[in-house]
C-alpha cells in the first residue's frame, strides 16, 4: 500500500524523508508529500502524480530542518490528487499526519465534527483521523497523549505518523494491521512503512507491535500501551540486502503477495460489513435502482475473468440472476445483443486493459449502466464506469496475479450479498455470509501454514509434463485460475475443464506421469468428483485433491491432499483452495529455476489489443 518516511535527526530531515520516499517507490502509487518544520510551523508540500512532481515543488522552495514526515500514497479513499494526497493538517493547523490504511468508521466522525464546525479539504479518511487528534491536542495534552485519545475512536487498520507545531523534537506513531518500523540510528532515529527505506541508515530497527505508541526524538524513542504504559523497546539487527528488503525478505513479490492475502480479504471488507452483518456499499449505489436489472454481463480478462467466473455461479446460485461472462476482446468485436435493463461489470486489477476498456466505451454507447470492480483508484475503467467498487488490495507486482484475484472475488460476494440485501432476499442468509467473510482472513492464513507440504510436493511433480485442473460447481471456476498461475510462471501445458467434461476429450491426455489436481470443496458433489478422480488414476494419473478438513472420502482417494478448514458455504471454502494452488505454482516455477515476477513475454498490464 502506500509509505511511510519520518527522519529526526541532524541531517536535512527534508532530503533523508525524499530519499526514503525514493526507495518505497517500487511499491507503487499515485502521489506524495511531505511536512516539515520550520520558522513559522509546519510546512506541508504535495503533488500528485511521480515523486519527482514532489521534487520540483521541494526545489522552488528549498529549505532545511531537522524534522520531517513523508508519505507516498496509493488512493483509496479519494482520487490520486494533490489535495488527497498526504499529510494532511487537522483544524488548527496544529499537527500534521501521515497514514497507512483505512479507518472504517470515518464517515460517522466526519458527520460528527462537521456539526461541531470542523471543515474538511480532502475527501480522505486520513484528513478525519487528523481532525479527531487534533481536537484532542487542542485540549492541551502532550502529543502522544492526543493520539492515544485520538486512536480510541478509529475503528479499522492505521498506521499513523503525527508531527506538531508545539512539541517541536517528537514524531509520535501508533499503527493497528499496517506496518510500521522504526529505525535507530547514532543521534537520530526514523520511521518507515517498510524496511528498505530504513537501511541505508541503519540497520538497527524496532518493528512496532499492534497498538502501541512510539514516541521518537533525536535521542530516543518511547513505546507505551494504550493506558500510557511504557513497553521494553526490541531492537533487532537486520542483515538482508536492499532487495530482500523489498520483497519484505521473501524471494520473490509473487510469495510475498501469497502471503498478504490474509490481510487482503481483511483490507476487502474493512468498513463495507456493519457489526449486524449489514453490507454498506450504499454511497457507491445511490439512487441504482437494482430491481431494473434483470441480467448481468461480466467482461474482463485472464485473472480478472476467472474472478468474474465466480460471480457468475453465486449471482446465478444466491441471486438467480441470470449472467454471462466475456472475454474483453471477444466482448468487443462479438456483437453482443445487451438488454436495456443489464448491467455490465468490468473487472480490472490495473484498472487500464486496452480490450476492457474498450468494451466498457462500447457499453457507454449503447447506455448499458456499467460497474468497475478495480484495483487500481483513478484508472481509466474506474473513471469511466458509472459506478466502481475499489477492491483495496494494494499495489500487485508481481505480473502473476494472486492477492488481486483474491480481493476481486470477495468484492464480487459483498456485492451479490448488497443486491441480495437491498432486494430484501429471505433465502439469502446475509448477516452469516458476511460473518463469515470476516472469518476469512484467518482461514487463509491457516492455509499458508500448508506450505512446507506444498514444497515437498512441489519436488514430487515438478517434472510432470501436464497437469489437469478440475472441480465441479465453484471449483470449477477456481481451477482455470490455479492453472492459468502454472503455466503462466512455471511454463508447464495445463488442461482445465470442469470435472465432469473430462471425459469428452480431454481425458485422451491422461497417461503415466500426467497430475490431477482437484478442487473438492463443493460437498453435493463429492461423489461425483471421487469418480473422476478414479478415472485418472486408472489411467497412470497422480491425484492431488484440495479438500476441507471434514472430508474424509476425497481423502482416502486421491493421492496426495492438502485440506483446509472447515465452513459453511461451499463457494468460500473454493475461493480458498486457490492458495494451496497459488504456491504449488509458484514452488514448481522456483524448483524449475523459472523467472517468476516477470515471466517470458507477458506484461503486469496489456494496455494493447
Ligand atoms: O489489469 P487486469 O486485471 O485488467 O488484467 C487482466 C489480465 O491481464 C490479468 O488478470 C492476467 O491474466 C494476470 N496478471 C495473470 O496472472
Amino acid at each position: 500500500m502506500c509509505g511511510i518516511a519520518g527522519y529526526i535527526g541532524q541531517r536535512n530531515a527534508i532530503d533523508v524523508v525524499y530519499d526514503q520516499l525514493k526507495r518505497l517507490e517500487y511499491r507503487g502509487y499515485d502521489s506524495a508529500g511531505i511536512a516539515y518544520l520550520n520558522g513559522s510551523g509546519i510546512n506541508i508540500l504535495k503533488r500528485a502524480g511521480k515523486l519527482s512532481e514532489l521534487g520540483k515543488l521541494m526545489g522552488q522552495r528549498p529549505d532545511e530542518c531537522g524534522l520531517a514526515i513523508g508519505h507516498s500514497r496509493w488512493a483509496t479513499h479519494g482520487g490520486p490528487t494533490d489535495t488527497n494526497a498526504h499529510p494532511h493538517f487537522d483544524r488548527y493547523e496544529q499537527v500534521a499526519i501521515i497514514h497507512n490504511g483505512i479507518i472504517e468508521n470515518y464517515l460517522e466522525l466526519k458527520t460528527e465534527l462537521i456539526k461541531d464546525g470542523h471543515e474538511f479539504r480532502s475527501e480522505t479518511d486520513t484528513e478525519v483521523a487528523a481532525h479527531v487528534i487534533g481536537a484532542e491536542y487542542a485540549s492541551g495534552v502532550p502529543l502522544e497523549e492526543a493520539v492515544r485519545r485520538g486512536v480510541k475512536q478509529l475503528r479499522g487498520a492505521y498506521a499513523l505518523v503525527v508531527m506538531s507545531k508545539r512539541e517541536p523534537g517528537k514524531i509520535v506513531a501508533v499503527r493497528n494491521a499496517s506496518p510500521l518500523v522504526l529505525g535507530v540510528g547514532q543521534d537520530e532515529n526514523l520511521l518507515a512503512s517498510d524496511i528498505p527505506a530504513l537501511l541505508p541508515y541503519t540497520r538497527d530497527i524496532v518493528i512496532l507491535e499492534e497498538n502501541t505508541i512510539a514516541t521518537v526524538t533525536q535521542h530516543a524513542i518511547v513505546l507505551t500501551d494504550g493506558d500510557g504504559r511504557e513497553l521494553p523497546l526490541k531492537t533487532e539487527h537486520i542483515e538482508w540486502d536492499v532487495a530482500a528488503a523489498e520483497k519484505g525478505g521473501y524471494e520473490h513479490f509473487m510469495l510475498k503477495e501469497i502471503h498478504e492475502q490474509p490481510d487482503v480479504m481483511r483490507q476487502v471488507i474493512a468498513g463495507r460489513i456493519d457489526d449486524e452483518g449489514n453490507i454498506r456499499l450504499d454511497k457507491v449505489f445511490s439512487d441504482f435502482v437494482w430491481h431494473e436489472i434483470d441480467r448481468v454481463n461480466i467482461i474482463a480478462c485472464g485473472t480478472a475473468l476467472h474472478a468474474g467466473m465466480m460471480a457468475k455461479h453465486l449471482f446465478e446460485k444466491l441471486l438467480r440472476l441470470p449472467t454471462d461472462c466475456y472475454y474483453s476482446s471477444e466482448f468487443r468485436y462479438g456483437d453482443p445483443v445487451l438488454s436495456p435493463r443489464s448491467l455490465a461489470i468490468f473487472i480490472s486489477q490495473s484498472g487500464e486493459t486496452a480490450d476492457s476498456l474498450a468494451a466498457l466505451r462500447l457499453c457507454k454507447e449503447k447506455r448499458i449502466r456499467t460497474l468497475g470492480i478495480v484495483n487500481v483508484v483513478g484508472s481509466s475503467i474506474a473513471r469511466e464506469c458509472d459506478r466502481t467498487i475499489y477492491t483495496q488490495a494494494g499495489p500487485e507486482i508481481s505480473v502473476a496475479s494472486t492477492k488481486a484475484y483474491t480481493a476481486q472475488v470477495m468484492t464480487l460476494i459483498l456485492l451479490a450479498l448488497y443486491i441480495a440485501q437491498v432486494k430484501e432476499m429471505p433465502g439469502v442468509r446475509v448477516p452469516e455470509i458476511a460473518a463469515e467473510l470476516k472469518g476469512m482472513g484467518d482461514r487463509a492464513k491457516v492455509i499458508l501454514g500448508l506450505e512446507p507440504q506444498v514444497v515437498k510436493l512441489a519436488e514430487q511433480v515438478r517434472r510432470a509434463p501436464l497437469f489437469f485442473f478440475m472441480g465441479r460447481g465453484a471449483d470449477a471456476y477456481v481451477a482455470l485460475e490455479g492453472a492459468l498461475k502454472l503455466k503462466e510462471i512455471a511454463y508447464i501445458p495445463t488442461v482445465e475443464c470442469p470435472a465432469g467434461e473430462m471425459k469428452h476429450g480431454p481425458l485422451a491426455l491422461v497417461s503415466d506421469g500426467v497430475m490431477a489436481v482437484f478442487g473438492a470443496s463443493e460437498s453435493d458433489v463429492r461423489d461425483k468428483i471421487v469418480s473422476n478422480m478414479r478415472e485418472i488414476q486408472a489411467r497412470g494419473g497422480t491425484v492431488l485433491a484440495i479438500t476441507t478438513e471434514d472430508d474424509a472420502i476425497v481423502e482416502r482417494v486421491a493421492n496426495v491432499t492438502l485440506k483446509i478448514p472447515n465452513g459453511p458455504f461451499d463457494f468460500l471454502d473454493a475461493l480458498l483452495t486457490i492458495i494451496p494452488m497459488q504456491l504449488l505454482a509458484y514452488h514448481v516455477a522456483r524448483l524449475n529455476g523459472c523467472e517468476i515476477d516477470q515471466p517470458r513475454n507477458l506484461a503486469k498490464s496489456v494496455t494493447v489489443e
